[in-house]
């Protein structure tokens, strides 16, 4: 069977190589006769796969020796709420700024627990860009910010300069580029982009940052938990986290996130460059802000019903063609190519030549 080029925006794409060895593994994870899937998670077994998935993870991301790492469940979307649950404890302020969907929510969930200050919001112009900062409190408890608006398509080139310490969410563009820990002071992504498949979520956090947890919070809530319990506090999701050890063990063998990077950044430039020169195709994203990872795109089709009868005739004969999932958000419309590592440049390749095409064929 010939897979597709599948553009999703997660659960996303994985490395072929890594899909074949969990298939090679599937009935005998080396030897023990069973599959990861049926192990006791206080196996010996399964305690070298997690120890080993954190070992890699922290070479790969070049996490310091002060952070603790855990793999949690609920999804990036408990960590809107954890966190303040867990941090916003000191002067009870936290500054957020407000670049698209997902920070919005996490905004949401915060405000259920303190005094929230919005920095600086780009929904004004449908998210299409970052705002400058204005009102930032030193003294807040944090500073949060998305670092890849995975709906929208922009992405914080450069970390925030601000004196509160930093969280950020980084689900959707985790491993696609070096990313500077050190920096902050937490920081989190749900698995299912770069990482690997949904049902967990990795959280970093600087050891110091800790002290400020309260006493009291109900244990799964809590990072003292976790970080106690080796992110084994409870049943972790196992077979998740194995995946996610080997799609690291598969970037170290390509030698890193820096052949990555290349490879990402090529595969922007191909397609950010198509868009940039198409008289009918174009990105809503203003240029110093676009995303690596995400590529929302629209046609010119002025007509709002005739737009989208465009945009649904373009997901159906790219999906002919075996280039899946191009269907932009709901609440944006539109188009969107998610082009994480596993999507080759020769795939990006493919897609600009159909966009190409479908160009000619209806302008
Ligand atoms: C940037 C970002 N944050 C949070 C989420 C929510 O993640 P989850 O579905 O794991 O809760 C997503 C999901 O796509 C995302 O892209």
């Amino acid at each position: 069977m010939a897979r597709v080029l599948n553009f999703s925006a997660g659960p996303s794409a994985l490395p072929e190589a890594v899909l074949k060895k969990a298939a090679d593994e599937m009935l005998d994870w080396q030897g023990t006769g069973q599959s990861v899937m049926e192990m006791s998670h206080r196996s010996k077994a399964y305690e070298s796969i997690i120890k080993k998935t954190e070992e890699l993870l922290r070479v790969t991301m070049q996490i310091p020796e002060d952070y603790h790492v855990l793999f949690l469940q609920g999804g990036a979307s408990l960590q809107f709420h954890t966190i303040p649950l867990n941090f916003l404890t000191k002067t009870k302020k936290a500054d957020y700024v407000q670049t698209g969907a997902w920070s919005q929510k996490a905004v949401e969930e915060a405000q259920k627990l303190g005094d929230i200050n919005i920095v600086g919001s780009s929904k004004d112009k449908k998210w299409s860009y970052l705002p400058a900062l204005t009102n930032v409190n030193d003294d807040a408890d944090y500073f949060y910010y998305c670092y890849n608006n995975t709906i929208e398509g922009t992405q914080f080139h450069q970390v925030p300069k601000v004196k509160a310490p930093l969280i950020t969410d980084i689900s959707s563009g985790i491993l696609s580029q070096p990313f500077d820990v050190s920096k902050h002071a937490v920081v989190f992504a749900g698995a299912q982009k770069n990482l690997g498949p949904a049902g967990v979520t990795i959280t970093l956090i600087k050891k110091d940052f800790t002290d400020r947890i309260p006493g009291g919070l109900p244990a799964m809530l809590d990072y003292k938990t976790h970080i106690d319990n080796g992110s084994m506090f409870n049943t972790p999701p196992c077979y998740a986290i194995y995946i996610v050890g080997l799609v690291l063990q598969h970037i170290q063998d390509l030698g890193g996130t820096g052949p990555l990077y290349d490879a990402n950044q090529q595969k922007a430039k191909l397609i950010y460059d198509f868009l940039d020169n198409s008289k009918y195709f174009y990105s809503p994203v203003e240029k110093s802000v676009r995303s690596l990872m995400n590529v929302p795109f629209l046609t010119r089709v002025a007509d709002p019903e005739a737009s989208e009868a465009v945009n649904k005739k373009f997901v159906k004969e790219a999906e002919a063609v075996g280039l899946v999932n191009l269907a932009g958000h709901r609440s944006v419309g539109g188009m969107r190519a998610s082009i994480y590592n596993a999507i080759p440049v020769a795939g990006v390749k493919k897609l600009v030549d159909f966009m190409a095409a479908f160009e000619k064929a209806n302008a």
